[in-house]
């Protein structure tokens, strides 16, 4: 059997949950992470929200609408791996490791970061004018997400393409210096789901200010629906389904048969408010049952709280082996680890030495000091130099042995006992050794 793909996707926490969101993400989420052969990683991310959003009561509010909003929406916490980004200490620290393989002119040509810097150009400011460093840094942290997984696909919307094919650069920058620790994630890019419009038949985003939230009581609901926009043909008038917001809405929501009926509806001369009354009626079949696991949810925080938790548990038994080794293939590692260095500069400068010369007499000497400087033992002088470095090679070579063969020729320096001389000779007889290997 091939091993399980892994699926990773996280959602901002800055915002409440709207329809749009429902039918673009939440449900064909939900639905996939059913499928038998992947392992689903949904987290909420909340690091990335404080990049957008400066008001701490509107992430903690958030946090607890999404998290309950996927639970309502039938994901299984048991079945996938459901965590909170802050709460695995492993992705930032990660995201530093990242941020140090990241060329600065990668993130220069973000398209979140360039059209901050267009905007502000447009205006006559400095470029980087209100540009902070975490929204410069906005997609090493997505791939810290990413990457701290090992995820083999990531579902995006196009908008973030382009932040995948970072964490794609990043992680081999990270490969090519430290060896193939970091699987390359691919982007999925959702071409069939429906992007929803909003009451002003725009796309239905925050940031148009056009959303109905998903789980607004029921009477909200139809509020809504009423107020979506329709253009001035009367009842009995034939209506156009192009074009149409409600006839798209109803469409996300109905099977085949219904949206067919709906089409002649329309053909037919159907009312708008028959229409609104309609689409109302068939978003709250599907929605009712849910909207009740959210409003159980939403009143027990704690509950959601402890998900989480269990759910960053899970995450950690992978995070935390693999930032242990991410740690150890980038040199922050433990000392007692180091194997002793017998070659190499500082090994030689720890070891015992031998140090010739000539004296004013013009007999020629050597002497043995320890790694300190400290002397050992000081030779007899000889009239000829070689036979100064015969005996201080027999020494080197033999060790405490030719010690002991010179009998008395050969003395500790006074102070010093024949058991630190001999251990010294031991010492660099063994290092030469372990240098002809
Ligand atoms: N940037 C994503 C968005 O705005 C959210 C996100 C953060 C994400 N980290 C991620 C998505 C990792 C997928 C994988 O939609």
């Amino acid at each position: 059997m091939n091993p399980p793909l892994r699926v990773l996707t996280g959602i901002t926490t800055s915002g409440t949950p709207h329809l749009g969101n429902y039918v673009g993400a939440i449900r064909p989420t939900v639905r996939a992470s059913r499928r038998a052969g992947t392992e689903s990683f949904l987290f909420l991310a909340d690091y990335h929200a404080l990049i957008k959003v400066g008001d701490p009561k509107r992430v903690q509010r958030s946090t607890l609408e999404i998290a309950a909003s996927w639970l309502a929406a039938g994901l299984d916490p048991t079945q996938v791996t459901f965590y909170r980004q802050s709460d695995i200490p492993e992705i930032p620290q990660l995201t530093w490791l990242l941020t140090c393989v990241t060329g600065k002119g990668l993130l220069n040509r973000a398209h979140a970061y360039k059209a901050a810097n267009d905007q502000n150009a447009a205006a006559g400011r400095d470029a980087d004018d209100g540009v902070t460093a975490g929204l410069f840094m906005y997609p090493v942290l997505m791939a810290a997400d990413i990457l701290m997984f090992n995820a083999h696909q990531v579902p995006v919307g196009r908008d973030q393409v382009q932040h995948l094919e970072m964490a794609r650069d990043i992680a081999a920058s990270f490969n090519h210096l430290y060896g193939e620790h970091l699987v390359l994630p691919e982007a999925v890019i959702e071409e069939a789901v429906a992007t929803l419009p909003g009451l002003d038949g725009r796309k239905m985003s925050k940031s148009y200010d056009n959303t109905i939230p998903l789980f607004a009581p029921r009477e909200q609901l139809r509020r809504a629906i009423a107020g979506i926009v329709t253009d001035s043909r009367a009842p009995g008038e034939p209506k156009e389904t192009q074009g149409s917001a409600l006839y798209q809405i109803y469409q996300a929501f109905a099977d085949a048969g219904e949206t067919e009926a709906m089409r002649r509806a329309f053909a037919d001369g159907i009312a708008w408010s028959e229409v609104k009354q309609r689409l109302f009626e068939r978003i709250d079949r599907e929605l009712a049952p849910m909207r009740d696991s959210y409003e159980a949810l939403i009143a027990n925080p704690g509950r959601v709280e402890d998900i989480l938790r269990a759910g960053a548990a899970k995450a950690r038994k992978l995070a935390t082996p693999l930032m242990a080794t991410l740690r150890e293939a980038v040199g922050l590692r433990d000392l007692r680890a180091l194997p002793i260095e017998r070659t190499g500069r500082a090994a030689k400068h720890a070891l015992p030495a031998f140090k010739q010369y000539r004296e004013a007499d013009g007999r020629f000497r050597f002497k043995l000091v320890d790694a300190h400087g400290k002397l050992l033992l000081e030779s007899p002088g000889f009239d000829d130099p070689k036979a100064a470095a015969q005996a201080m090679a027999r020494l080197r070579e033999r060790g405490a042995a030719a010690l002991h063969e010179a009998g008395g020729a050969l003395r500790p320096a006074s102070g010093v006992d024949a058991d630190q001389v001999a251990a010294a000779l031991d010492r660099i007889a063994e290092a030469a050794s372990g240098d002809r290997q």
